[in-house]
């Protein structure tokens, strides 16, 4: 592997091999987000804790201190929003000028694999793969179900990750789901697990995040179910502990509890 390549993971993925992921990118098609309005309000007592940003050009030029940030994973896809006819008729919406202007460690984007649009994000992701390896910037792919969250099974999301692998990106992000080993031991390429909308309960993400962690997953991009907490502090602290302390749920409940209760938002 090159060196900047080399140089660039590592910002991401942790000497432990682990990462955490902090994803502000939801404007991009559902526009202000709850909890996400101002987004540099929302990062500004969490990203201390996180090891990257998933973010958009528009967020990180507005809203993000160019002189105190962690790295940063550009979203490059986009051209859809909730509104419209389809979420998965994305494009790249980036140019490789602009990701290495804004100094990115790594990029994402959807692929919408089984939809309509199948064969154009898949080549959307070659075509990314092809100009960031150019320049040693790694690709992550994001296995997106876009409304359809029921396809949110092992079977469904092995066969994304893999594709996308052999496509080309260095990193996937995918769901959790039951039987997680099967999505990981399926895809050559480290895999991180996304959130999906809020869940009921702290304890159900804690269980969720650790589960996919000892069945392969190097580590989370999570958004909603840390700032859309009311306590997202002790959330991200508790979350960050399952990452990278090999806490286990309770322990890491009992975290979010304890500092909770002494008042932390
Ligand atoms: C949204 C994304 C997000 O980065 C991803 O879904 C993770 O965020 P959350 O944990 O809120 O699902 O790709 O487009």
């Amino acid at each position: 592997m090159d060196w900047g390549m080399e140089n660039r993971l590592a910002q991401l993925i942790q000497p432990d091999g682990r990462c955490f992921f902090l994803p502000i990118d939801h404007g991009y098609f559902q526009g202000p987000t709850s909890c996400l309005e101002e987004p540099g309000e929302t990062i500004k007592p969490l990203l201390s804790y996180a090891d990257a940003l998933f973010v958009t050009r528009g967020v990180l030029r507005n809203a993000v201190d160019a002189s105190n940030t962690k790295p940063v994973i550009l979203r490059v896809s986009g051209g859809t929003s909730m509104v419209g006819e389809d979420l998965a008729n994305e494009g790249i919406t980036t140019s490789i000028e602009e990701i290495i202007r804004l100094n990115a460690s790594a990029v994402g984007m959807s692929v919408f694999i089984g939809t309509k649009h199948e064969k154009e994000t898949l080549m959307n992701l070659s075509k990314l793969v092809n100009e960031c390896e150019n320049y040693g910037i790694p690709v992550m792919a994001v296995t997106a179900v876009g409304r359809e969250l029921e396809k949110r099974d092992a079977r469904y999301l092995a066969l994304c990750c893999r594709i996308t692998a052999e496509l080309g990106a260095r990193v996937v992000k995918t769901y959790w789901c039951e039987d997680f080993e099967k999505v990981t031991r399926g895809c050559p390429v480290p895999v991180v697990m996304a959130g999906g909308p809020k869940c009921e309960t702290e304890l159900e993400v804690m269980e969720f995040v650790y589960d996919g962690l000892q069945k392969g997953a190097i580590g989370i991009n999570l958004g909603r179910n840390v700032w859309q907490n009311p306590h997202p502090v002790p959330m991200i602290k508790a979350l960050k502990a399952v990452v990278h302390k090999n806490a286990k749920p309770k322990e890491a409940y009992e975290l979010f509890n304890e500092l909770k209760n002494k008042g932390k938002k």
